[in-house]
């Protein structure tokens, strides 16, 4: 049977089980129950183990298990349809993506960090995995800082001399206190959003937006 089936009516191809890109690692405790609230099983989401290609139970959603940073660029380039992402990445690189839903899970903020006390010199060092982003923070304050930067551990930067300041993500505060630091500024608040390649997002738009609605309704209802 190629083209029609027996009683006359065109033969459908299956459909493709819709692809989210996620970012490995704790975010997905908080994010399974989000999607389950949505209608999407994602309880795969939270066992323990190494595969990277995940599907609901009803095989409708696949699920791609990321380093958060690469997840824009799988959306981006169409391996995924849709993705959860920080506002961190997303600001510090440039990409062509729709951001329906701030789903306003990994909330924690972007500051800037000193030693207790310190006194900082008018050209700071400033130690920080978001160059872009600290580069911009202090343009706009007119202050011309030397911005180094560095993968993770960003902590180390004032403890070791190799910067005055830092420029990270605070959650829930523990980390710069462990470390004799102490924020002195807030960039801006961070959380996770929905992004959406832009072509898919147009050619799927019958499958996809129904999964956007639930997820924004989810997070609504979760914040409220
Ligand atoms: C993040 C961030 C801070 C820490 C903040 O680091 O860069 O170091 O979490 O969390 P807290 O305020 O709750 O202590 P992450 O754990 O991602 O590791 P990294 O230093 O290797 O980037």
């Amino acid at each position: 049977m190629s083209e029609r089936e027996s009683n006359g009516a065109t033969a459908r191809p299956p459909l493709r089980p819709l692809t989210l890109a996620v970012p490995k690692g704790r975010i997905l405790k908080v994010l399974a129950p989000l999607l389950r609230q949505a209608g999407i099983s994602a309880d795969c989401l939270l066992t323990e183990d190494r595969r990277l290609v995940r599907e609901s139970d009803d095989g409708s959603m696949r699920f791609l298990l990321l380093k958060p940073d690469d997840v824009p660029t799988y959306v981006e380039y169409g391996s995924a349809d849709l993705g959860v992402v920080g506002r961190d990445t997303l600001l510090e690189r440039n990409y062509e993506l729709y951001q329906p839903v701030d789903l306003r899970v990994g909330v924690c903020r972007m500051v800037v960090a000193a030693p207790v006390g310190a006194a900082i010199p008018s050209v700071p060092r400033v130690a920080t995995k978001y160059p872009r982003i600290a580069q911009k923070h202090f343009a706009s304050r007119g202050i011309q800082a030397e911005v180094i930067y560095v993968q993770g551990s960003v902590e180390l930067g004032p403890v070791t001399g190799l910067s005055d300041l830092i420029v990270d993500l605070v959650e829930t505060g523990t980390t710069l206190r462990e470390n004799g630091l102490e924020e002195r500024e807030v960039i801006c608040p961070i959380s996770s959003l929905l992004v959406a390649n832009r072509s898919l997002f147009k050619l799927h738009h019958e499958r996809i937006a129904p999964l956007v609605d639930g997820l924004r309704n989810a997070a609504d209802s979760a914040a409220s």
